[in-house]
């Protein structure tokens, strides 16, 4: 979606006084503005590396993995010599997807509607009825698929973007790596996605779901229900061991923090009260053993919660959790939601993750349910002309610029660091990003137009 409006001006929708008066407030019609909407589509999706799979989503040469940048269609395709190319998800004949399900096995893809063919490497190599269709000197390679410009992967986590003007994977993703290599080195074998996965539509605009990745504060009112059930059962079943399931957290009295990293990505993090039951706890030896009284600390005994901008949701709490949101319009958005997961881990610690996955994550579950719900509603309440703003100020006097303690350990520079996983400070950064990409990258377009 190439915008074609005009410059986006957001001073007078974002009331950014937060290093002179602790405040920060941004306009809630910046969450139902199609205008706006058309804007982030190009400026925060197509301009930037977007997620689009894990490489264990498709392992072998053929498997492909259909995703989304913004609003368009692309798919990830393992070659024959088994490395990776994307393609936009549409036929070159009248635009069909080609992907026949969301992953599958396929070394030619063949479209559903009149039939045209392509090999994995997009070379378009079958056109129906061809002879007789077209003039002579026809030239079939004019239909090859075409294929994003930039590709990478970090770690085995997979991210495509759509202009080739991007930095290095490595310069886009910063501080959010180290938050990243803290699930890929959980198992010397890697990852993997669990099979099976749910897809849910929510009411609500692509930066609710994604600001609310790292509001901690939510956690205590919207999740008390789920803490209280789970207490109740485990004490009627008499769980332990590895099924017993993390609550410290929402009970708060934890130490905890968060970041804003950079380039859109934000990070809050609690440590664990009873780190015994997380799945990860039989590799607590190996890990305390091989990475070092730091990082093994914030991967066996901090849950965390990532967002890796601008639409991979990483999460390490009682269970562990892969996500992406895709914007559907202005005040609509699509989830789904994995169980990410270290290969060959003990089948009880398998058991145990799939088990609290479930519990939280899922849909059908007891959180999530609660998540969506709450974000529905905030999302009607800001509807209409007299919207008001949203505020985002909560411990802004605690906010420092770059790393605190528990950074400065890791090595990490954070553009600033709050003083509780509740207070607010990461949308600062976040928000302050968000307009900067809209601001610069549409002044930048109108410039070149006029050119
Ligand atoms: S749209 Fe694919 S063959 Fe016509
Ligand atoms: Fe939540």
């Amino acid at each position: 979606m190439t915008y074609n409006g005009p410059p986006v001006d957001l001073s007078a929708r974002i009331d950014d006084r937060a290093d002179t008066d602790g405040e920060f407030r941004v306009h809630r019609s910046v969450f139902e503005d199609p205008a706006l909407f058309e804007a982030e589509m190009e400026f925060c999706f197509e301009r930037v590396w977007n997620f689009l799979c894990h490489e264990s989503q498709v392992p072998e040469p053929g498997d492909y993995r259909a995703a989304h940048i913004g609003t368009q269609p692309v798919f990830v395709h393992r070659q024959e010599d088994g490395s990776l190319k994307a393609f936009i998800n549409a036929c070159s004949h009248r635009g069909a997807v080609l992907t026949p399900l969301q992953e599958g096995n396929a070394t030619t893809l063949t479209c559903r509607f009149h039939g045209w063919s392509y090999r994995c490497d997009g070379s378009c190599i079958g056109i129906k009825n061809e002879e007789g269709g077209y003039g002579p000197g026809f030239d079939r390679s004019r239909y090859n698929l075409t294929e994003l410009p930039r590709l990478a992967s970090y770690r085995g986590f997979v991210f495509g973007a759509l202009t080739a003007d991007v930095p290095s994977l490595d310069q886009h993703l910063g501080d959010a790596r180290f938050f990243i290599d803290l699930f890929a080195d959980q198992s010397p074998d890697g990852l993997e996605i669990v099979p099976g996965s749910q897809t849910y539509v929510c009411d609500h605009d692509w930066k609710l779901q994604a600001d609310n990745v790292t509001d901690g504060y939510h956690v205590s009112t919207v999740h008390r229900n789920f803490m209280n059930t789970i207490l109740a059962r485990e004490d009627r079943e008499q769980t332990s061991g590895l099924l017993k399931t993390e609550v410290g957290r929402i009970k708060g009295g934890v130490r905890n923090g968060q970041y804003y990293l950079g380039n859109g990505h934000m990070c809050i993090w609690a440590e664990r009260t009873s780190p015994e039951g997380a799945p990860l706890a039989p590799a607590t030896e190996r890990i305390d053993r091989e990475f070092g009284p730091v990082k093994a600390e914030w991967m066996l005994r901090r849950g965390r919660n990532i967002l890796v901008f601008p639409n991979l949701v990483l999460n390490d709490l009682a269970s562990t959790h892969l996500r992406t949101h895709r914007p559907l319009g202005p005040g609509r958005c699509e989830v789904t939601i994995w169980c990410i997961a270290p290969r060959n881990e003990p089948r009880e610690a398998r058991f145990a993750r799939l088990r609290k996955f479930e519990d939280f994550f899922l849909v059908s579950g007891l959180s999530t349910s609660d998540d969506v719900v709450s974000l529905d509603t905030a999302q009607e309440g800001l509807r209409g002309p007299d919207a008001g703003w949203n505020v985002y100020d909560r411990g802004l006097g605690d906010m420092v610029a770059g790393p605190d303690e528990a950074a400065g350990e890791a090595g990490l520079s954070p553009v600033s660091s709050g003083g509780s996983w509740d207070h607010e400070a990461c949308y600062v950064g976040w928000y302050r990003y968000w307009r900067d990409l809209l601001e610069d990258g549409s002044h930048a377009h109108v410039s070149m137009a006029a050119e």
